[in-house]
Order: C-alpha cells, then sequence, then structure tokens
C-alpha cells in the first residue's frame, strides 16, 4: 500500500500538524459551537467512537438552529409532513434533475437494501469489491443471490477491471466511491469508462454508485456519476446525510436515477418515511454550502494528522478521502480493537479478506484524535 503524506502534513510536516491539532490552533469560525457540543458528546458511554464513520461534528450551526425553530405543535400533523416534498424538489433543483429522478429514503441503507432485492436472484449475482460497505453483500446472501466478491488492490483501491469482469450476466454491481472502509476514490474518468464498459458487455447489469463519503472528496480527485444515471437507465446514484451532514440519527438518505429504475428499487423494499424535523434539517444541512467545505477541510487536517501519525510509527494507510481511514497495522485489527478498548477508545470491525492485517478507524474530533493517536503510539509501541 501507498505511504501516504498528503495535505497539509505533506508540506508542513507532523510537528506542525499535531500543532494544528492543539487547542491554539483551532481558530476557525466553528470552534465555540464545536467544542461546546464536543464536550458533550465527545464519548458515547464512557467509550470513544472511532468505529461507524459519523460526524464527530454533528450538524452545522444553521441546520441546529432549523431544527429547534421547528420543533412547534406543527409536527402534530404529517400526512404528508410538512417540507420533504420542499426537500427532493431542492435536491432535483441543485443537481438540474426533475423531481421524479429522485427518491428519499430514511438513510441510504434501505435504497441499498432496495436496489440488491430489486435486480439479484439466484442466476442475477451482485459484484461488490471485498471490503466494500457490506450491506449489499448481506441482503445478497439473505435472499439468497448469487455474489461476486472483487478483492481490493494493493493500494486498497476497488480493482475495476476486474468488477467489470466480474459483472457479465450480474444483476447488480455496487461500486462505492469512495469506498469504505478503504477511503479511496476512482476520478470521473475512470468511473466513466467503467460504467461504459460494463454497460457494452453486460447492458441488462443495473449499477449502483453510492457516493455517501463524497463530500469529503476534493472536487479535482472525484465527481460525481450523476451524468451517466440520467444517461444510463441501469445506473443509479446514493447519498446520505449521515455523514458530513453529521445527521446520522435523523436517518435521510436518497437515489437518483431514473424514474423506473428508482420505482424498481423502492418497490422492492420499505424506504420509511422522512419525518418534517429531518427533511428541513436536510434542507439547511445541503444548502449550507458554506458548512460543508469547513467541515471537508476540518475532516482533512484531522485525518491528514493522524495519517502523519501512523506513517511516523511505519504503518502504511490507503489514500482516504473520506471521514475513516485503512491502516495496515500487520496484525489482525481484533489484536488492535481490544487493545484500544483496553483505553477505552473503539475502532473498527473486522473487513475480511483483509482483517489480518488492516483496521478501519474513523475519524473523530480534533480533541478526540489527539488522544486517540496518543493511545494508538501506545499499544503499537
Ligand atoms: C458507503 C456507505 N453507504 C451507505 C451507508 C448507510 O448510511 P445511512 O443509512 O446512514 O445513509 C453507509 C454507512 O456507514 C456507508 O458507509
Amino acid at each position: 500500500m501507498k505511504m501516504t503524506r498528503r495535505g497539509f502534513v505533506g508540506t508542513v510536516g507532523l510537528g506542525s500538524a499535531a500543532g494544528l491539532l492543539s487547542s491554539a490552533g483551532f481558530t476557525s469560525r466553528h470552534a465555540n459551537a464545536a467544542s461546546s457540543y464536543e464536550d458533550e458528546k465527545v464519548y458515547d458511554g464512557g467509550i470513544m467512537q472511532l468505529n461507524q464513520n459519523e460526524s464527530a461534528r454533528g450538524p452545522g450551526p444553521k441546520t441546529m438552529e432549523a431544527i429547534h425553530s421547528h420543533v412547534t405543535k406543527r409536527v402534530g400533523r404529517g400526512y404528508p409532513p410538512d417540507h420533504v416534498n420542499e426537500l427532493v424538489a431542492t435536491l432535483a433543483d441543485s443537481y438540474g434533475i426533475i423531481t421524479d429522478n429522485v427518491i428519499l429514503a430514511t438513510g441510504s441503507g434501505p435504497l441499498l437494501r432496495g436496489a440488491v432485492r430489486a435486480f439479484c436472484t439466484a442466476s442475477k449475482p451482485l459484484v461488490s469489491a471485498g471490503p466494500t460497505y457490506a450491506t449489499c453483500d448481506q441482503v445478497a446472501k439473505q435472499i439468497g443471490a448469487g455474489l461476486r466478491n472483487v478483492q481490493v488492490d494493493s493500494a486498497g483501491s476497488i480493482n475495476i477491471d476486474g468488477m467489470a469482469t466480474a459483472a457479465t450476466g450480474a444483476g447488480l454491481v455496487y461500486f462505492c466511491n469512495p469506498n469504505n472502509p478503504t477511503g479511496t476514490v476512482h476520478s470521473a474518468s475512470v468511473v466513466e469508462a467503467f460504467i461504459r464498459r460494463v454497460q457494452r458487455e453486460s447492458p441488462n447489469t443495473k449499477m449502483l454508485i453510492d457516493e455517501a463519503y463524497i463530500n469529503y472528496a476534493a472536487d479535482d480527485v472525484m465527481q460525481t456519476a450523476l451524468p451517466l444515471a440520467m444517461e444510463f437507465e441501469n445506473v443509479f446514484i446514493t447519498r446520505s446525510f449521515s455523514k458530513a451532514h453529521g445527521m446520522a440519527g435523523l436517518r435521510v438518505g436518497y437515489a437518483m436515477g431514473q424514474e423506473q429504475t428508482l420505482d424498481a428499487v423502492r418497490g422492492a423494499w420499505g424506504m420509511g418515511d422522512v419525518n418534517m424535523l429531518s427533511a428541513i434539517a436536510a434542507i439547511t444541512a445541503f444548502n449550507d454550502k458554506e458548512h460543508i467545505d469547513w467541515e471537508r477541510q476540518e475532516n482533512a487536517e484531522i485525518r491528514a494528522f493522524v495519517v502523519a501519525a501512523f506513517n511516523d510509527m511505519g504503518f502504511e494507510v490507503a489514500d482516504s478521502h473520506t471521514n475513516h481511514i485503512f491502516v495496515n497495522l500487520r496484525r489482525p485489527a481484533k489484536v488492535f480493537r481490544d487493545a484500544c478498548l483496553e483505553h477505552k477508545i473503539l475502532v473498527g470491525r473486522d473487513f475480511p479478506p483483509l482483517h489480518n492485517t488492516h483496521c478501519r478507524i474513523s475519524m473523530g474530533s480534533r480533541e478526540e484524535m489527539h488522544k486517540a493517536v496518543e493511545v494508538f503510539r501506545k499499544v503499537l509501541a
């Protein structure tokens, strides 16, 4: 795997990176808001949660304000709930598509479940990377669908050629870009060539492009595959408000693609009902571009600090563009996880087939990661 010393750590060095994570270096416009809720929720149940890829910072101040100001007696009216159609229209307008090209769900998880149920059978397998986000694989196993798992390459990147070859005759290709757990991305041109190849060689195969972490990736490393979803009926995108928008507990996700494909997904599994507080929160978070930029930068700085610390200890880290990193610890994840838990830090679960060497670590707040790195140094010494 590639040794990674990217971004500001690459230019200013590890010592300065550590300095930037000190409270003196924490000078952004969100400093006060961030530290007040971090004080409330740095650790859950006494354990630092670095295992779930949720946002350590939660929603931005405007989103918090929108939620508070909508807690009124109006929540007694819910058929249909206020702001839900407005959320669909906001998303559609922003991407230059029509509302029929968008469906909402209570998180993007139901969309992934519906997709496998809609398009996979024993004779129409799911193609996915190993390792990747596991929901689609789990559903394929539950319903007895075939499963073709293509191992990531030695840099932790999804093996595009292998996936394209495996896609022939498949029901669904699940392609997570950026990928969870490795954090790696593929550029717009690589994704486009991949989609065109699969659609040419296997024209009945559907393709789900999961962009849950796209807000953490800079525009120059990847772009949405939405134009290809508008071109090919078989291609659709899923997104989540659970990551950079900090709304995992509010459960909002959406898919974008052609109407008949989205209808098939919706018809195969319940999408839940997005409620009015979640909808107004999602509209506000989506429109607050300044906060998303800040969140991306904040996460990038924290991630660079942690990556530099692992590199300094002699461990390789896959090139992450997300709020988690995948570290080659040259030992089973379980050994590292158990050792960290003794220090009240929970890191990621096993990710077969790389569970005997690699561990995923979600990025917490600056304060959390400062403490966590001290513990990592201790348990890996
Ligand atoms: C790649 C990816 N897709 C989808 C999800 C599902 O998230 P949610 O249902 O909260 O939108 C996750 C959650 O961790 C994820 O990592």
